[in-house]
């Protein structure tokens, strides 16, 4: 399947033609779809996070009780400090120095306990944060290889990385921060409250209206700010897909010169971002700082009243103290919790992406006790496929392949021999018609069994950063050593991993050693082998190699002739000459098919035309 240039292409197409044209393509997409997130699906979000922390309920439960605890330390000490000033510093009962001793004490110690409660529970929730976003990154992750193909043709390879990414971080912020602070805070909050209600009721109400014009202070903010937060997300996720879809193309990029424009482009993303953050930075400055402040001197001044319409007792000294203390606490939390209401939404946003992905649906291939393949008879009987909501890509298509047979499959460029092959590898469901294998439905076969009994060998085979057994085995676990030296035998490769320094455990890719693109082709039918596939699908696996290659290729295929199928297409028509059977695809149509020899006698016919324009390419070459 040409998978991995589709997704470059569909990323990286058409380089605008200027700042300004880059001005103005680049976001759409994500951001209508970062709109939507911001629109509707907060409490999904919420949902998430809450299945995230479930099994972690209990140290939560009692995270939360030492909470309360340090919340009532944090209460104790103005009360404490009520009765020093009002039991002795204003009678002047100096008599008592243990239990003045005592009270003093009393303040520090329950001061600093508090702190230490608050420390250790900090560190609790730090680690219920990690293991949490272990759980999604790996929820994520699984998920993300089980979505069918038709999934990744609508998506920006490095967006998909940010999110299993930088979406999954953010959680873990959430979790760590601003879950913590607004927890601890809402409870301290509440503590000093109820401390207040108990010293006087009356007064507490004053500081308690503060709550919910603080609520609507932050609800208005959200209002402004949460366009402005999503988009800047979503502009980061396409600066970060940019990031990872330039340095993989770096040669492209350098070799066409491209490198100036992109990098304007990669300028523009994120001045775009700069700005959404700042719109963000401004509502937070002029609106919520502002009139938090504004709320704190009313809030000052009532009290003030409070008491001045009390009579003034000298036993009410203390009580003043107590209240003041508790006021200067009160509005830290508060604080706190609207400081952190940024990074909440953020957060929350970040989740909701997590969410959305989550939610994208992957029906689960038939495992288990699902029949499998026995010879590998293919039977497709009126099959048409498409792309999302395009036209017909195969028109109804109708094949009988007896099991063992060598299977030649040519066309034109887009003439639908990849879409086939797809099909074949359930990678796409058809549109209509039915695919057969050895009398079973394909769609019902099992999964597990169906990945080695069904083999690609593909265009631009891929290299793992891994050992060479690992290149082979592709986590099938099931095959042994001895299996996998065989195929590389069969595959003609066995001899070049053999003499690498480390053998089969030298590592291979990215970091490792680089096999050339005809080893690497060979590696990959070496892999497709190792299972013992009863039918075997090669997209030009041929195309890129030399003819020394391309023989030993087609030395191992022959050597497969009556027990495997195998369906090859061919750009180079000479390694299919020998095919028991060739298809001439042609706009998705089966336009002609048998041996050579019977095609070529079709006068004027696509193959013929096909060979006869090889043949010219090659007498001038
Ligand atoms: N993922 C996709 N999404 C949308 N359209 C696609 C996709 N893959 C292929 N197509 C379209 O389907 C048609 C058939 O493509 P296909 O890849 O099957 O051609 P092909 O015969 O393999 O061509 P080539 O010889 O160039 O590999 C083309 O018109 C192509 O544009
Ligand atoms: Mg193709």
């Amino acid at each position: 399947m040409n998978k991995a240039p589709r997704l470059r292409r569909s990323a990286s197409s058409p380089p605008p033609e200027g700042a300004d044209a880059a001005r103005e393509r680049p976001v759409a997409a994500s951001t209508e779809q970062a709109k939507d997130i911001a629109r509707s699906s907060s409490r999904d979000a919420m949902r998430l996070l809450w299945r995230l922390a479930g099994p972690e309920w209990r140290s939560v439960a009692v995270g939360t009780a030492w909470l309360v605890l340090a919340a009532l330390l944090d209460a104790l000490g103005p009360l404490l400090g009520k009765h020093f000033i009002d039991e002795y510093l204003i009678p002047g009962r100096f008599d008592n120095l243990a239990a003045m001793g005592l009270l003093l004490a009393g303040i520090f110690i329950s001061g600093s306990a508090a702190s230490l409660v608050r420390y250790a529970q900090l560190a609790r929730m730090a680690g219920i944060a990690k293991r949490a976003v272990l759980r999604l990154r790996e929820q994520v992750y699984a998920h993300v290889l089980q979505l069918p193909m038709r999934f990744f043709d609508t998506q920006i390879t490095g967006a998909l990385v940010s999110r299993v990414t930088n979406d999954t971080e953010a959680v873990n912020q959430l979790y760590r921060q601003a879950l913590y602070v607004m927890l601890d805070s809402t409870i301290v909050i509440l503590g000093l409250l109820a401390a207040m209600a108990w010293l006087d009721w009356r007064l507490m109400l004053i500081v308690a209206v503060l709550a919910p014009a603080m609520v609507g202070i932050i609800l208005v903010y959200q209002r402004l700010s949460s366009p402005a937060v999503a988009q800047a997300r979503a502009l980061k996720s396409d600066i970060n897909a940019q990031l990872a879809e330039n340095l993989a193309g770096m040669a492209v990029l350098q070799a066409s010169g491209a490198a100036g424009r992109f990098g304007a482009r990669f300028a523009a993303h994120n001045e775009q971002h700069y700005g959404a953050r700042l719109k963000d930075l401004r509502a937070n400055a002029w609106l919520l700082r502002p009139l938090l402040d504004f709320l704190n001197v009313l809030l000052m001044v009532a009290l003030i009243q409070g008491f001045a319409s009390r009579s003034m007792g000298a036993i009410e000294v203390g009580l003043l103290y107590a209240f003041l203390a508790y006021l200067a606490r009160v509005t830290e939390p508060l604080i706190n919790i609207t400081l952190q209401f940024g990074q909440l939404q953020q957060s929350l946003i970040a989740a909701a992406r997590v969410d959305v992905l989550l939610r994208e649906p992957c029906p689960l291939p038939p495992q288990g006790d699902a029949p499998r393949m026995s010879a590998g008879h293919l039977q497709l009987d009126a099959v048409r496929a498409g792309y999302g909501d395009g036209p017909d890509v195969l028109q109804p298509l109708s094949i009988d392949i007896p099991p063992g047979s060598l299977i030649g499959l040519v066309g034109h460029t887009g003439s639908g021999k990849s879409t086939l092959l797809g099909l074949l590898l359930r990678f796409y469901a058809p549109r209509g018609g039915s695919i057969r294998v050895d009398g079973l439905d394909l769609a019902e076969l099992a999964e597990g069994p169906l990945r080695l009994d069904l083999a690609l060998v593909p265009q631009e085979p891929q290299l793992l950063a891994a050992s060479c057994w690992d290149n082979l085995r592709m986590g099938r676990a099931e095959l042994s050593e001895a299996q996998l030296v065989a195929a590389a035998r069969a595959a003609h490769l066995h001899d070049v991993l053999a003499a690498l320094p480390q053998g089969y455990d030298s590592l291979l890719g990215e970091g490792g050693i680089m096999l050339s693109t005809g080893q690497k082709q060979l590696l990959a039918m070496a892999r497709a082998l190792a299972g013992s596939p009863k039918i075997l699908l090669l997209d030009e696996a041929t195309a890129n190699i030399d003819s020394a290659t391309e023989i030993r290729l087609s030395e191992a295929l022959a050597e497969l002739r009556g027990r495997v199928t195998v369906i090859a297409v061919a750009h180079r028509l000479s390694t299919i000459r020998d095919a028991d059977r060739i298809l001439v695809l042609h706009h998705g149509q089966l336009v002609e098919q048998g041996p050579h020899e019977a095609l070529m006698a079709i006068e004027g016919g696509v193959y013929q035309r096909l060979v006869q324009l090889q043949q010219l390419a090659g007498d001038e070459a």
